[in-house]
């Protein structure tokens, strides 16, 4: 069976103010409680217990919240950590419009949506643990609930914000950030198409030799290694002449950790690989790894 979604967007819109205040209470003390008590809910939110209990309803009927088995007591689902961030996004002034999902990956899910000025960009929320919870959930009763997972992605979000915030400095081949909260980060959104499902590339050189001159100014200026480098995180924007963007950098590692050159060196092969069979290229490992490093300027 199929479940139809209702669009994030509109669950949004159709949530009392009472609902956001229980939502943000049920966050800020979701790090104390796994599942916060009614009593503590009425003391943070001091709205009364019959608003409460329709807010509480309302947000349990949407799947944003769910109750205990046994006590009165409630948790955040993801759908309800997504409408926290989204909230906090629109108060602070980031977002103005929140559109439809425009990609799934392995963590994540990723909207497109406007700022107050209108520019377009993509929020990614992280979801980590979402489907080894639902394979848990399938084979056992008992599972270990969602929210345990949240500040997984609280983290993964943070480092992703930090990573391309500095990286923005030294390579235009990665998605701008302008905010991060929560699970959740605001980018620019790349008009393009994964590298994988891009069959027929132009200049496939040039796309790259451009990857390796991003992996370039990560390590040589940054000092990082992306580490889960792949057809599936590059986007190549066809309406700027092929320009590849790079993108999911929450797993990046410092040059110098133990491990970092097995990446780096699994990161460029890949690639190297991955153009040699759809295109023909031949391109050295080694010298593309000199590249990266700084050691040699052309490749
Ligand atoms: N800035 C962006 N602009 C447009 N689409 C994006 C952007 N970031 C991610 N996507 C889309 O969402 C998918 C998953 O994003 P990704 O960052 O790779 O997350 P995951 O960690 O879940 O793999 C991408 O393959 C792409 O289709
Ligand atoms: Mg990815």
């Amino acid at each position: 069976m199929v479940k139809r979604l209702r669009e994030l967007a509109l669950i949004y819109k159709g949530l009392s103010d009472d609902s956001f205040r229980v939502l943000l209470t049920l966050n800020s003390l979701g790090l104390k409680y796994e599942y916060v008590p009614l009593e503590e809910i009425e003391r943070i939110t001091k709205l009364t217990p019959s608003r409460i209990i329709k807010s509480l309803k309302e947000l349990i009927d949407v799947k944003a919240v769910v109750k205990h088995k046994t006590t009165q007591s409630f948790r955040l689902t993801y759908l309800g950590l997504d409408l926290v961030a989204l909230k906090k996004l629109s108060d602070s002034g980031v977002l103005a419009y929140l559109g439809t999902r425009v990609g799934v990956g392995k963590e994540s899910e990723i909207y497109v949506a406007k700022t107050p000025t209108e520019k377009i960009v993509a929020v990614k929320f992280y979801k980590i643990g979402r489907v080894s919870f639902q394979k848990i959930k399938r084979v056992r009763a008992y599972a270990l609930d969602e929210s345990r997972w949240f500040s997984l992605s609280r983290n993964a979000a943070s480092r992703e914000y930090t990573v391309l915030s500095k990286l923005s400095n030294y390579t235009s081949l990665v998605p701008h950030v302008y905010a991060h909260v929560e699970h959740s980060v605001v980018m620019d959104y790349v008009d393009g198409v994964e590298l994988y499902r891009y069959k027929k590339a132009l200049m496939p050189e040039k796309i790259l030799r451009s990857i390796m001159s991003a992996l370039r100014s990560a390590y040589v200026d940054l000092g990082i290694v992306h580490g889960d480098l792949s057809e599936y995180n590059i986007l190549v924007s066809v309406s700027e002449g092929e320009k590849p963007y790079i993108i999911d950098w929450p797993q990046y590692v410092y040059r110098d950790e133990p491990g970092a050159e097995k990446l780096l060196l699994r990161d460029v092969s890949y690639m190297v690989k991955f153009f040699k069979e759809n295109y023909g290229l031949e391109k050295k490992v080694g010298d593309c790894l000199e590249f990266v490093k700084g050691l040699r300027d052309e490749i």
